[in-house]
C-alpha cells in the first residue's frame, strides 16, 4: 500500500515528540500498519524556533487552514490546542475535504466535539482523539470499543497531570504552589493558559467527552460543577493526611434517575486506595460498567512523548484501516511478520 500522508498542525512539546517518533520508527511502523507513516507537511507560526527535530522534506505551511485545504496529506493532525480558531476552522476543513483527522484537543472537542463527528461521519472518514484525554491512557478505545455492549454507570478519575503533579509535589517536597506550577509548565505538562489547569477547566473539557462517550449523550461542558486546585494549601494537605486522607483533583460523572451528575473539585480520597497512590504527572480513570465490572486504568497523563504515543495510535488505527491492508491483525501486527519467541532466562 501507498505512505499514509500526514499533516501535523502545532509543533509544540507533543507535535514535536510526534514528528521525531515517527521520524525514528519508520521501519517499526510499517511493519506493525502494513504500510509507511510519512509526515509530508507541517504548520507553525514560528519557522526559526529550534524544536530538536528535523524538519527537512516537508513542506511548511504559515496557516494551518491552509495545510488542511491544500497539502498533499490523507490525515490531518491537529495539535494547536484551543476550542477557536485557528483549531476548529483547521479541523473542519480537513473533514470538510475528506481528510481524517486526529486531534488531541480536548477543549475543541468539549465544545464542537458533537458538530465535527457528525460532519466526520457524513463525509465517511474518521476523528480520533485518543490523546485528548487522560494522555496516553487508551479510555477512549476502552469507551468506542472494548466495552461495547455495557451499561456504564459511573466514571471519574484524575485527568489533569498539571494538577496532580502540584498536589503530589506540594505534599511530599513541601514545594509553593506556584514553584510546583512552574516546574509543570517548564516539564511542557501545563495548557499554555496554565488557568486551564489550575481552576479545573481542563479535567472539565476531559470529563464532558467521557461523559458522552459513556453515557451516549450530547457533550455537555457548561454543566459542570467546577472547582480547582488554586485555593488548595499546605495546610489543607497536611490536615487531609493527619486524617489519612489524600486531596486529588477529581472529575466525576454518573448517572442518575434524574439524569446525567457531572462534577470536578478537590476530593479526600482515602490514602489506601489505589487513586489516591497515584503520583505526579500520572493520571487515573475509573470506569463502572455492568458486564465488565470495574475498570481502572492508570498512566502518563501529560507531556510530549506520552501524549505523542496516543496520537501515533490513533494514526496507525487509520493506517491499518485503509483497503488493500489487513484491517485488524489479531496480533496487533500482521501474524507473518511476528518475530520468534524468545523465552527469558
Ligand atoms: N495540561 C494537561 C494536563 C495536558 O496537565 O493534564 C494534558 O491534557
Amino acid at each position: 500500500a501507498d505512505a499514509l500522508k500526514i499533516g501535523v498542525a502545532g509543533l509544540g512539546t507533543v507535535g514535536a515528540s510526534l514528528v521525531r517518533i515517527i521520524r525514528e520508527r519508520q521501519e517499526k511502523l510499517e511493519i506493525s500498519c502494513g504500510r509507511a507513516i510519512e509526515v509530508t507537511a507541517v504548520s507553525a507560526r514560528d519557522r526559526t524556533r529550534d524544536r530538536g527535530v528535523d524538519l527537512s522534506g516537508m513542506t511548511w505551511f504559515d496557516d494551518p487552514l491552509d495545510m488542511a485545504r491544500n497539502a498533499d496529506i490523507d490525515v490531518f493532525v491537529e495539535l494547536i490546542g484551543g476550542a477557536g480558531e485557528p483549531a476548529r476552522g483547521a479541523v473542519t476543513a480537513a473533514l470538510e475535504r475528506g481528510l481524517h483527522v486526529v486531534t488531541a484537543n480536548k477543549a475543541l472537542l468539549a465544545r464542537n466535539g458533537v458538530a465535527l463527528a457528525a460532519l466526520a461521519e457524513e463525509k465517511g472518514v474518521l476523528l480520533n482523539f485518543e490523546a485528548a484525554v487522560a494522555g496516553g491512557i487508551p479510555v477512549i478505545k476502552a469507551l468506542r470499543e472494548s466495552l461495547t455492549g455495557n451499561t456504564i454507570s459511573r466514571i471519574y478519575g484524575i485527568m489533569n497531570g498539571t494538577c496532580n503533579y502540584i498536589l503530589t509535589r506540594m505534599e511530599k517536597e513541601k514545594l509553593s504552589f506556584q514553584d510546583c506550577l512552574t516546574e509543570a509548565q517548564r516539564l511542557g505538562y501545563a495548557e499554555a493558559d496554565p488557568s486551564f489547569d489550575i481552576e479545573g477547566n481542563d479535567t472539565a473539557h476531559k470529563l464532558a467527552i467521557l461523559t458522552s462517550l459513556a453515557f451516549g449523550c450530547q457533550i455537555s461542558c457548561d454543566d459542570i460543577y467546577m472547582e480547582g486546585i488554586s485555593n488548595i494549601t499546605q495546610e489543607d494537605i497536611v490536615a487531609a493526611a493527619e486524617l489519612g486522607y489524600r486531596i486529588k483533583l477529581l472529575g466525576v460523572a454518573q448517572r442518575t434517575e434524574g439524569g446525567v451528575e457531572q462534577r470536578v473539585h478537590p476530593t479526600m480520597v482515602p490514602h489506601d486506595t489505589v487513586i489516591a497512590q497515584v503520583d505526579g504527572v500520572t493520571n487515573a480513570v475509573a470506569l463502572e460498567s455492568d458486564i465488565l465490572g470495574d475498570l481502572l486504568m492508570v498512566g502518563p497523563g501529560a507531556g510530549g512523548d506520552a501524549t505523542a504515543s496516543a496520537v501515533l495510535g490513533d494514526i496507525a488505527d487509520i493506517a491499518k484501516s485503509q483497503p488493500g491492508v489487513q484491517t485488524v491483525p489479531a496480533l496487533g501486527r500482521p501474524a507473518k511478520t511476528l518475530e520468534p519467541y524468545k523465552r527469558a532466562r
